[in-house]
């Protein structure tokens, strides 16, 4: 604004010290009057801009904005005395080895995630009815929208100011000057020339077009035109053949928009909207976008093809139930007694030797199968061997040095998991021993890897009705499992010496576990005819063996760091 500087007012004052007194008065009228009528103007002038600003706020739409995704996950903290995965790489394949971990990472996410795991919102007060979960679809089937439907109520002043302001380049953030012919009849008008620059600041052209947009639109909104719009990114809608009073726009695309001026067929329109997903995913999703007016609203499309039920007779008794699974090396006199303790309580279930020995001792018997396997082939691979040969509902795992008692009861076992049906392993304890752990898994930040520590004791809450029993996220080598769980995570062969927990790693999150403590089962003494000292040559794990664990830690299951604890 125009002010005196010192020096100007300086030479003002002293000017007006030197006048007669009857020009002195003189003075004074005219500067109250100049200074009456330039705060006046500023008055115009701020109030104008004000009540534009004010204008502009108010019918600005309540646009309904979705708030970004979530920011990624932060790194996770490996805990102190952690093994630090990538110091254990070999230095000079060290790079190589990363970016191929990266590329495997990336699509490992490509195959487990979706749209449908992108949060969504629902956002307050809005006229849209939508399915928000269940919808969904069978891949390059159409299949109708349920409850899609517009409540919108009597249109009102305020909601025709939001319709106004959508086709407006103001509630684009854009220059947003209206001139005044453009503002509400309540608009205050306060000085000519304020309107002038405000007009003058718009090219000429573009303001016709405005002008000519708004024409239409107030002349729709007089008709009182109600317009829902619809669209999708892998996919078509359609909709049925409208009637005279209403125009559909888009059917058979990706974006579909119905007009009416009345609600009712609108929403006979609306009610018969189909999707149908123009690529073939046997599990993937959409999402839609609904918009009324300045309402928005996104719901997800789950794109899944059926998959076929694969069920277990179970039978009639224990042998048609579970089956007994062990692996032996070098165990003969072992595995000798543990099979005569099974005889001597299940006399004809069927059990399941994997056998890697160097020179294979043939066992014989009414209903046990001896697998061959090469020389050392390894303890997961034995374990994978005999799961694959196992056709009843659920196994039972048993080491070849452990001996049944009278309460290795399989039945108990059989009686948690059927009466959990989500249960995929329950585990006992051998000689007294339950070991069971969980695992504190982080998934850090997608870049470095995740962060793990398996915890010794760790478990969670009893299972329904058996107080016995605690979900857990891992068991020890004495365990029922149904055979098709087991079969889906697998015993990664690649683990040829120690390894029992990397089975419940690669299976956490996909896996639920339980531990009972009443299934028991004991474990032989090392004797001296028992042991054999090739045995324990191949059993003890090496150095090398450690840092080939951690390396696969790094690599297959995504970790920075791990933790035994
Ligand atoms: C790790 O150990 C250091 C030193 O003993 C201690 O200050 C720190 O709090 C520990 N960090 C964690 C995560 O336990
Ligand atoms: C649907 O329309 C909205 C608004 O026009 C747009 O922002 C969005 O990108 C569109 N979505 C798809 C999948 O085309």
């Amino acid at each position: 604004m125009t002010s005196f500087t010192e020096h100007e007012q300086n030479i003002f004052v002293s000017f007006y010290l030197q006048m007669p007194e009857s020009n002195k008065r003189l003075v004074l009228v005219a500067v109250i009057c100049v200074t009456t009528l330039l705060l006046l103007l500023m008055y115009c002038k701020t109030m104008g801009s004000f009540s534009l600003a004010s204008q502009q706020m108010v019918i600005k739409p309540k646009r309904s904005t979705f708030p970004r995704q979530l920011p990624p996950s932060p790194s996770c903290e490996c805990m102190n005395h952690s093994v630090l995965l990538k110091d254990v790489l070999p230095k000079e394949q060290r790079e190589a080895i990363m970016q191929r971990r990266t590329k495997e990472f990336q699509q490992h996410k490509a195959r487990t995630s979706s749209v449908l795991s992108k949060l969504l919102y629902a956002l307050p007060n809005s006229p849209l009815q939508y399915p928000i979960q269940g919808y969904t679809v069978r891949p390059l089937t159409p299949t109708l929208i349920p409850v899609l439907e517009l409540h919108a109520g009597k249109r009102d002043s305020y909601k025709r100011a939001a319709r106004l302001a959508q086709v407006s380049p103001a509630a684009e953030g854009g220059l947003g000057t209206f001139s005044s012919g453009q503002l509400p009849s309540s608009q205050p008008r306060c000085s000519k020339h304020h309107e002038g620059s405000a007009a003058g600041a718009q090219p000429p052209k573009k303001q016709a077009k405005t002008e000519q947009q708004l024409a239409t639109e107030t002349a729709r909104l007089h008709r009182e035109l109600e317009e829902v719009f619809l669209n999708v990114s892998k996919g078509i809608l359609t909709t049925v053949t409208p009637d005279a009073q209403v125009t559909v726009n888009g059917a058979g695309t990706r974006g579909l928009s119905i007009e009416s001026s009345s609600l009712v067929l609108l929403n006979e329109l609306l009610a018969k909207v189909s999707y149908t997903s123009s690529t073939y995913h046997i599990n993937s999703g959409d999402l839609a976008f609904f918009r009324f007016e300045s309402h928005e609203a996104l719901f997800p499309i789950v794109i899944k093809q059926p998959q076929v039920p694969v069920l277990y007779d179970m039978g009639t008794d224990i042998r048609s139930q579970v089956t007994i699974i062990t692996k032996t090396f070098l165990r003969y006199p072992q595995l000798k007694v543990l099979l005569a303790s099974i005889r001597k309580f299940y006399p004809d279930i069927t059990v399941i030797i994997a056998d890697d020995s160097f020179e294979p001792e043939h066992i014989s018997g009414e209903n046990i199968q001896q697998y061959i396997m090469p020389p050392a082939q390894g303890w997961f691979a034995g374990r994978n061997l005999a799961v694959s040969q196992v056709i009843t509902k659920y196994l039972l795992w048993v080491d070849d040095d452990f001996f049944f008692t009278e309460n290795t009861k399989i039945e108990e076992f059989v009686e948690v998991m059927e009466a959990v049906p989500e249960l995929d392993v329950v585990g006992g304890s051998v000689e007294g021993n339950q070991f069971y752990f969980s695992i504190l898994y982080e998934e850090g930040d997608g870049v470095e890897g995740g962060c793990l520590i398996r915890k010794s004791g760790g478990k969670f809450h009893p299972l329904p009705d058996l107080p016995k029993c605690y979900f857990t996220h891992g068991v020890v080598n004495f365990f029922l499992a149904r055979t098709d769980a087991v079969r889906r995570v697998g015993f990664d062969p690649q683990l040829q010496r120690v390894a029992h927990s990397e089975f419940f790693m690669d299976g956490l999150g996909s896996l639920m576990v339980a531990t009972c403590q009443d299934v028991k089962i004991g474990h032989q003494r090392k004797t001296a005819e028992n042991t054999n000292p090739r045995y324990a040559k191949f059993r003890t794990p090496t150095k090398s063996d450690d840092g080939f664990k951690s390396q696969l830690h790094y690599f297959k299951n995504h970790l920075k760091c791990f933790l035994y604890s």
